[in-house]
């Protein structure tokens, strides 16, 4: 039989690296991607011995705009890929027209630009071999204008969107389209972004990034379209719903400003 590998970007940390766990823990090979390449080749040790699954470490930097061809190209060279994990991302935190553009410029090749350059290469791939699940990490953010966070936010409602739009598109086939769409999560996101004073961080006590990965990939092998996980987030998800963007907005400025 042929062997199968899932392929996850942003491995290296946090819910991508939680994510890797389960996928072993269930038996899988994986090709583990990011930038940093000490952690990857640790995490890979890990799971081969923990789990004797293959694994397979590809570095990519998912800002360059022609990085997620070539880690498609390295990851099905000889391979078939029948699952995917579009994790990596990043935010910047601070008003939209003060500074760092930079980071917003990278945040929008990573969430976004590379995450639909994967999917569109991986479907064909997958309906080719018969069946295929991909799982986007999406973000509750997802369902909320941010202001204090507007370029994140818009990354998310774009994954959100594209997910489920391409899922439907894919109905009757043996391919499925996850969006996973965590609220805050402990890992180092935040610091990352500069959010240690954000009041969304210090409210309570947030998920663990393996509570969220779980939802996700329990979520994804179920062929499910939309995952949000905890309580507190889906009342989060649910809001713009029934009350209207422009107060959903006024809140969601609160929960992003620095105390
Ligand atoms: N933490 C939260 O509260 C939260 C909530 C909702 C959604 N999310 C989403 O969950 C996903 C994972 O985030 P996390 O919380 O686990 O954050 P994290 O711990 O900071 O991990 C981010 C991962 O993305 C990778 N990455 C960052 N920039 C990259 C680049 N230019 N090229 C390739 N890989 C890159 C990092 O690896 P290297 O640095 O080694 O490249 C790392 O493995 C993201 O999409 C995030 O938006 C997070």
């Amino acid at each position: 039989m042929t062997k199968t590998y899932t392929l996850i970007t942003g491995a290296s940390e946090g819910i991508g690296k939680e994510l890797a766990w389960f996928a072993a823990r269930d038996g899988r090979n994986v090709i583990l991607s990011a930038r940093s390449e000490d952690k990857l080749i640790e995490l890979a040790e890990t799971l081969r011995k923990d789990f004797n699954v293959e694994t397979v470490v590809l570095l990519a930097d998912l800002s360059d705009t022609s990085a997620a061809q070539t880690l498609w190209e390295k990851a099905t060279e000889g391979r078939t890929v029948d699952t995917v994990v579009n994790n990596a991302g990043l935010g910047r935190n601070g008003a939209f027209a003060d500074g760092d553009w930079d980071r917003e410029l990278t945040s929008i090749n990573v969430n976004l630009l590379a995450l639909t350059d994967l999917m569109k290469r991986a479907i064909p791939h997958m309906k080719e071999h018969g069946k295929g699940r991909i799982l986007n990490v999406a973000s509750t953010a997802a369902f909320m204008p941010g202001p204090g966070m507007a370029v994140y936010h818009a990354t998310k409602a774009y994954v959100l969107s594209l997910s489920e739009a391409v899922a439907e598109e894919l109905r009757g086939t043996n391919v499925t389209v996850t969006a996973l769409c965590p609220g805050a999560t402990q890992t180092d996101f935040f610091d990352q972004a500069d959010m240690h004073d954000v009041r969304l961080i210090k409210m309570g006590r947030l998920a663990t990034a393996k509570q969220v990965a779980e939802a996700g990939w329990t979520a994804m092998r179920g062929g499910h379209r939309v995952a949000v996980h905890g309580g507190i987030n889906k009342l989060f998800a649910f809001l713009p719903r029934i009350v209207p963007r422009s107060f959903v907005a006024v809140i969601a400025k609160q929960f992003l400003a620095r105390t």
